[in-house]
């Protein structure tokens, strides 16, 4: 598989309220494999959606450059297999999810109720088709975005905050929707600030703060550390002090021993010596690392990486280049 997307050097900069520019994206290197759902992940204004945009070919770039599929950003054949999911996508109330569905595809030159319906079944809107949007709950309304990105069928989707303001149970069924993407061979590019969905579903991420790429890789990778908890009972002292791990943290109180250490260590040694000297095992817990503590660490600087997070009121809105 090749790159869906890559950028070198990527920036965009914008005039700034103390005079001077500011780069809301800056020298950004991104790799995304085709076929993957990547996270894009970052606190609000730190350059998700103009990433996006410049992806898109919607804004360009004020420095460095960028492929979707091999291609120049703003190639126009690229545009006829991707698609675009707004961060706040505005609807005609009045219309219905059909009707929705065949004004867009009007722009696609697309004339096929069969096709629109098929997409609405697909996001379970069919049986509110012919609802209008004013009738639509927010994850209804997204879901009809959804549909209405599928409209070209295209290879790579770019979903801003898809699940932003969505309950938790709209929040799973646009979470089944895009492993269905996948699944089908979409490449799906998702920025969040919301972090439980991408954990559950992204191949690979990149957080981004400032502009700027803090950490990317795959999920799996960057959660690695994760610790295991092992609390066992009716130890002798002397018992807990054979434990010669010194990765492992050894409390121990009254005949009570925890034992928290790194999760690549196999404990089966430990429990099995616990037992064998008399002890009794309560519980075994691991505690993998979670995105949330990755992405606090990384915007808050605590691996040195960056430190502020961005106030969205430094750069003037709409001071373009
Ligand atoms: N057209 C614009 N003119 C000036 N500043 C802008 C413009 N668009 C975005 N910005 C600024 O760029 C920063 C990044 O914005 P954005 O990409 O929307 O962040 P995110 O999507 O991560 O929340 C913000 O500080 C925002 O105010
Ligand atoms: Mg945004």
């Amino acid at each position: 598989m090749g790159a869906a997307i890559e950028t070198k050097n990527l920036t965009k900069s914008y005039k700034s309220k103390q005079g001077g520019r500011i780069n809301v994206v800056d020298h950004l290197n991104l790799y995304v494999e085709e076929g993957e759902i990547f996270g894009f992940l970052g606190p609000n204004g730190a350059g998700k959606t103009t990433t996006i945009k410049m992806l898109l070919g919607i804004i360009y770039p004020t420095e460095g450059e960028g492929y979707v599929f091999g291609k120049e950003l703003g190639d126009m054949e690229v545009h006829r297999i991707i698609s675009y999911l707004p961060e706040k996508p505005y609807y005609y109330e009045h219309m219905t999810g059909l009707e929705i569905l065949r004004f867009y595809g009007s722009l696609f030159g697309i004339k096929d109720d069969d096709l629109f319906k098929s997409l609405l079944e697909k996001v379970n809107l069919a049986g509110d088709m012919t609802k209008t949007i004013n009738q639509y709950s927010k994850g209804m309304q997204q879901r009809i975005g959804l549909a209405q990105s599928l409209l070209n069928d295209p290879k790579l989707l770019f979903l801003d905050e898809p699940t932003g303001g969505l309950d938790p149970i709209a929040h799973i069924e646009i979470r089944d929707l895009i492993l269905q993407f996948r699944a089908e061979g979409k490449t799906c590019f998702i920025s969040s600030h919301e972090l439980s969905d991408v954990e559950r579903i992204c191949d690979r991420v990149a957080i981004i703060n400032k502009g700027r790429i803090a950490k990317q890789g795959p999920l799996d990778d960057l959660l690695k550390g994760g610790r295991i908890e092992i609390t066992a009972t009716d130890i002798t002292e002397a018992f807990s002090k054979t434990i010669q791990d010194k990765d492992a943290i050894v409390s121990f109180s009254h005949g009570r021993l925890i034992v928290d250490l790194p999760d690549d260590h196999n404990p089966n040694a430990l429990l099995d010596a616990v037992r064998s000297s008399g002890g009794t095992i309560v519980s075994v817990i691991p505690r993998r690392k979670r995105l949330e503590d990755l992405f606090l660490e990384t915007v808050s600087g605590h691996d040195g990486s960056s430190v502020e997070i961005p106030n969205p009121n430094d750069a003037k809105e709409g001071a373009e280049a």
